[in-house]
């Protein structure tokens, strides 16, 4: 019984893999129908039509949106309004609390990556 119990903490360590984020030249955008699907999962419900919350309409030509309210910089995360709020602890978007994890990193590393955008989006 003791030994399974050991064995249950040292197993998940052999699991680690930190090789992937040492350089920015190793970032692979995501594919942008991902980024945009989390937008359209936890955003639109408010960031919709002529009456968005904050005037912010997401749901269409979203690029060329956080391009002109500079929401986006390219290369930088975290001095990306769009990923800071989705990050804040104090005034997150959604309101309603932190995307989970792996939502969090699909627009890290797009934006990471340079925030790409189709040419037609
Ligand atoms: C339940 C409604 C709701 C949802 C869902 C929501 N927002 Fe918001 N958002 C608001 C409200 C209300 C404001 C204005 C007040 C504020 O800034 O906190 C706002 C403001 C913002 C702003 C500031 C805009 C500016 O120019 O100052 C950004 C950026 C933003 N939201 C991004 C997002 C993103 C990205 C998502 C999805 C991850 C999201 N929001 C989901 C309600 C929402």
């Amino acid at each position: 019984m003791s030994l399974g119990w050991a064995m249950g903490l040292v197993l998940p360590l052999a699991g680690c893999d930190d090789t992937e984020f040492h350089t920015r030249d190793v970032v692979h955008a995501p594919a942008f129908e991902d980024v945009r699907a989390v937008i359209d999962g936890a955003c639109i419900e408010c960031h919709v039509g002529v009456s968005a919350e904050a005037d912010l309409d997401l749901s269409t030509d979203f690029c060329g949106t956080v391009a002109s309210r500079a929401l986006v910089v390219p290369g930088d995360p975290d001095l990306s309004p769009i990923y800071v709020r989705m990050r804040s602890t104090s005034a997150p978007m959604p309101p309603s609390g932190r995307l989970p994890q792996d939502e969090l990193d699909v627009i890290h590393t797009w934006i990471l990556a340079g925030a790409e955008c189709p040419s037609t989006s």
